[in-house]
């Protein structure tokens, strides 16, 4: 599928323009000697409160409603109505974590023993950990290098008799291929279930993420643009499937209080969505302004040989900017490595990380499912092995090589000046690339 502007690697061969902003704050390195390109300046912190989020907690606390089968119109029932109104959706039911989302998800659709999920390899572990707690396979499909998300052609060489489900994972809160994925899912019958934990009101061709397959999935873990410290929220159109995830999530209690199914216990608790509710005011322009701050980096950025921002598909219309991604190409970089770009990044006083250190595929658990006996019974040797040969992820590897990254949701909603000062310190390290290899 073709691309949007947020840069590809086809951008290194584009010739740098003179930065002369960058002389006004020194040339030499801040690693070594030199002046830092930001000096005594704080980042908007994160996680986000103000007097809302602290009344609505207190009110919570005072009415001793703790508990949302306590009333229908307490703070876990309310704040479901307002998420799924701010999706663009019919329903929500929330719960104790993205994972906790995702898992009853698993179980609502049916999947479990010997059914396999075929999703990424570059994810938070609560992705798998929702598979392997319906006792299914987590197929882990390579991804596009330079975006992040799953490559959908390999997603459909993944697909066995076994396949229920793809289960996308939006990273940084942009979206992933959905029109590809969504092809594959209708020509083989398969449900999609959007981990979008990271992705809150992010657009792709007019539709919200988390609203384009059967069901959708977010955290309200600290770190997300939307928190409550640990929280998660599922939302869908389908009465029928969204009542069934209630009754899962319920230990399997539907609301008529009928125990239907066997399930766990994945209620969010009332302080959760009181935090929450606190702070939906301001969220709609929290995100708009990262977004406005990541196009403003990514146009000062799109001319740096060798770092390149996370590629966008055609159809993105915005993005949580959760994290704002690029890629690090050493070989622009006097072949420096990356801990040595991101160590001098740092002494000018602006901090990118490498995230993700290894994919999941790379990770012990596999080989505990390969071990297990109840994967042994529930899967064929021939089935095994096969899983076994197809564990490499290339793509991913590289990502996990290659990721320079900004936890952006506190950061992103600094100034325009704090962006450029983000651009001219890497700009910066770039012209004094040669000097890399000295650190
Ligand atoms: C992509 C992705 N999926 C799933 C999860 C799991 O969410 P939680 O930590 O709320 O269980 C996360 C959380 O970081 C995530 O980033």
């Amino acid at each position: 599928m073709a691309t949007a502007s947020a840069g590809t690697l086809a951008a290194v061969s584009r010739s740098i323009p003179a930065y002369g902003n960058i002389s006004n704050k020194g040339r030499k390195l801040a690693i070594l000697g030199g002046e830092p390109v930001r000096k005594n300046k704080s980042w908007p912190r994160w996680p986000y409160w103000d007097e809302n989020v602290v009344d609505s907690v207190v009110k919570t606390t005072k009415s001793r409603i703790w508990c949302r089968i306590q009333s229908r119109s307490g703070t876990v029932p309310t704040f479901e109505k307002e998420f799924a109104r701010l999706m663009d959706t019919k329903f929500c039911v929330a719960t104790g974590s993205g994972t906790q989302a995702l898992h009853t998800c698993v179980e609502a659709l049916g999947i479990g023993a010997g059914d396999e999920v075929i999703t990424s390899p570059y994810t938070d572990p609560g992705t798998i950990a929702s598979i392997l707690s319906a006792r299914a396979l987590p197929v882990l499909a390579d991804l596009d290098r330079e975006s992040y998300q799953l490559d959908p052609a390999d997603v459909e060489r993944r697909i066995t008799e076994n396949t229920k489900a793809i289960m996308p994972v939006h990273m940084m809160g942009q979206p992933c291929d959905m029109e590809s994925i969504m092809a594959i899912a209708k020509k083989h019958n398969l449900k999609v279930i959007e981990d979008a934990a990271q992705a809150h009101l992010s657009e792709y061709q007019g539709k919200k993420l988390g609203t384009i397959g059967d069901l959708g999935c977010f955290s309200f873990q600290s770190s997300k643009t939307i928190a409550c410290g640990e929280g998660g929220g599922i939302i869908g159109n389908d009465e029928e499937l969204m009542d069934k995830c209630y009754t899962v999530h319920n230990h399997g209690t539907s609301r008529a209080g009928r125990t239907e199914v066997a399930g766990p216990k994945y209620r969010m608790n009332e302080f959760e969505a009181a935090v929450l509710l606190g702070q939906l005011a301001g969220v709609q322009e929290r995100f708009e302004r990262r977004n406005e701050n990541a196009a403003h980096l990514t146009s000062r950025l799109k001319d740096v040989p060798g770092i390149v921002p996370q590629k966008l598909y055609k159809g993105t219309e915005s993005g949580s900017f959760y994290l704002y991604a690029t890629t690090y190409r050493k070989e622009y970089f006097n072949g420096a490595n990356r801990s040595k770009f991101l160590k001098a990044l740092s002494a000018e006083g602006v901090s990118l990380s490498s995230y993700i250190r290894q994919g999941l595929h790379k990770e012990p658990w596999i080989e505990h499912i390969l071990n297990s006996k109840v994967y042994k019974k529930m899967f064929s040797e021939k089935r095994l092995k096969n899983y076994r040969d197809q564990i490499p992820c290339p793509n991913c590897d590289k990502v996990c090589q290659e990721m320079a990254m900004i936890w952006a949701s506190g950061p992103l909603l600094g100034t325009k000046e704090d962006m450029d000062d983000i651009a001219d310190a890497i700009i910066k390290v770039y012209r004094n690339r040669d000097k890399l290899n000295l650190i």
